[in-house]
C-alpha cells in the first residue's frame, strides 16, 4: 500500500475513535453518566497504537521532510512538541476517568475539560498533518524514508480487530463491532477495509 495512503487511514481511523469519545463527552454535557469502561478503551487504545507505533514513525518521516523541506521546519517542530502533549493528556484524562469510574469523587468539569481539549488538540493536529505534511511527504520521502519511518516503531496487531484479544478494549470492541462488524486487522490498513468501516452509528 501507498505510504501516505496507509497514513492517511490511519488519521482517519483515529478521527473515527475521536467521534466515539466526543459522543461519551456530549453525555456529561447532557448531565447523563458516560461509559467509563468505553472511554478508557479509547484513550488506552490511542496511548497504545497512536503515541507509541504512529507518532514515533511519524517523528522519524518528520526528521527527514524537515531536511528537505527547510520551510516546514517551524510546522514540524510544531507538531513534534504535540506528540508530547497528546501523551501527556492522554494519560492525564485516563486517570481522571479511571477515578471517576471507581467511584472517585471527581469533578465532572474537570473530566469534561480535560475531554473536550484532548479532542480538539488532537483533531487539529491530524488536521495540520494531513493538510501541510502529508502533501510534501508524498512529494518528497523516498523508499529509504519510509522504511526508515516504518522501522521507528514495530507493527503491531490491531486489538481492535482481533477476536482473541481477551478482556482488553473489550467495551470498545462491542461497540465497533455493533456499528460496523469488523475493524481493520492492522493499522496499515487497506484501503478496501478502511471504506467499508464504519464505526457511526
Ligand atoms: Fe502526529
Ligand atoms: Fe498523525
Amino acid at each position: 500500500m501507498n505510504p501516505v495512503t496507509a497514513w492517511h487511514d490511519e488519521h482517519a481511523y483515529f478521527g473515527r475513535l475521536l467521534d466515539l469519545l466526543q459522543e461519551e463527552v456530549d453525555r456529561l454535557y447532557a448531565g447523563e453518566s458516560p461509559h467509563y469502561e468505553l472511554v478508557l478503551d479509547i484513550v488506552a487504545y490511542l496511548r497504545d497504537y497512536s503515541d507509541q507505533v504512529h507518532h514515533p514513525r511519524e517523528d522519524e518521516a518528520f526528521r527527514r521532510l524537515a531536511r528537505r523541506c527547510p520551510e516546514l521546519q517551524p510546522t514540524i517542530a510544531r507538531l513534534q512538541q504535540e506528540h508530547r502533549v497528546i501523551a501527556q493528556s492522554g494519560v492525564r484524562l485516563r486517570e481522571l476517568v479511571e477515578e471517576a469510574a471507581v467511584d472517585a469523587v471527581v469533578p465532572r468539569a474537570q473530566i469534561e475539560a480535560a475531554a473536550a481539549t484532548y479532542i480538539v488538540y488532537y483533531r487539529s493536529h491530524i488536521a495540520t498533518e494531513e493538510q501541510e505534511i502529508l502533501p510534501a511527504a508524498a512529494r518528497e520521502l523516498t523508499d529509504v524514508d519510509w522504511t526508515a519511518a516504518r522501522n521507528a516503531a514495530p507493527s503491531r496487531a490491531n486489538p481492535l480487530a482481533s477476536d482473541g484479544a481477551g478482556e482488553r478494549f473489550r467495551s470498545l470492541r462491542r461497540r465497533i463491532a455493533s456499528e460496523a462488524g469488523h475493524a481493520p486487522r492492522t493499522l496499515q490498513c487497506s484501503t478496501s477495509a478502511w471504506r467499508a468501516l464504519t464505526l457511526r452509528v
